[in-house]
């Protein structure tokens, strides 16, 4: 084996490290991340609704982990999608912001200088976010 060769497969061996390091790694909880740093502060890491807001809210957050079972045992998911989305809640009554629109300003601001399909972004991330809240759910 000639220095080179040697060099390249240390290289290489090197690279499949690096690579196993990576893929070592758990992957990323897009919906635990997006609750934790959005929504944990009203509703709580838990999602029992005792974050550290609370206090100045006119309103206290329903505990999100019962949502299935108040609703007969199945994950209202429309339910879900709509309020976070925002839709149709603009009456100026509830406390709960509207992640739509925060989203889509977040979209612009994230493809600044592409062409970007920001539906794609906002909805990922609601999605993510129902889909953690069904886990969520106590039997
Ligand atoms: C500023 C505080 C606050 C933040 C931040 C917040 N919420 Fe809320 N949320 C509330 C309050 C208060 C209610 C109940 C009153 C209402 O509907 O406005 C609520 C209601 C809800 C409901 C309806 C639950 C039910 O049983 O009907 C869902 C679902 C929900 N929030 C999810 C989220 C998610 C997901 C996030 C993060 C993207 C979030 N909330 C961020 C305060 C907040």
């Amino acid at each position: 084996m000639n220095a080179n060769v040697a060099r390249n497969a240390l290289w290489v061996m090197g690279l499949a490290v690096a690579g196993s390091a990576v893929q070592a790694q758990p992957p990323t909880d897009l919906g635990k991340r997006e609750f934790d740093n959005n929504c944990a502060v009203c509703h709580a890491t838990d999602g029992k609704g005792g974050g550290p807001y609370v206090d100045v809210l006119k309103r206290t957050p329903p505990d999100l982990t019962t949502m299935s079972k108040r609703n007969g045992g199945i994950f209202p998911m429309a339910r879900a999608y709509e309020v976070i989305e925002g839709a149709g809640a603009s009456h100026g009554t509830r406390d709960m912001p509207i992640w739509g629109q925060e989203y889509n300003i977040k979209a612009a601001e994230y493809y600044v200088d592409v062409n970007y399909n920001a539906q794609a972004y906002v909805r990922t991330r609601i999605l993510a976010l129902v889909e953690y809240l069904n886990r969520l759910q106590v039997k």
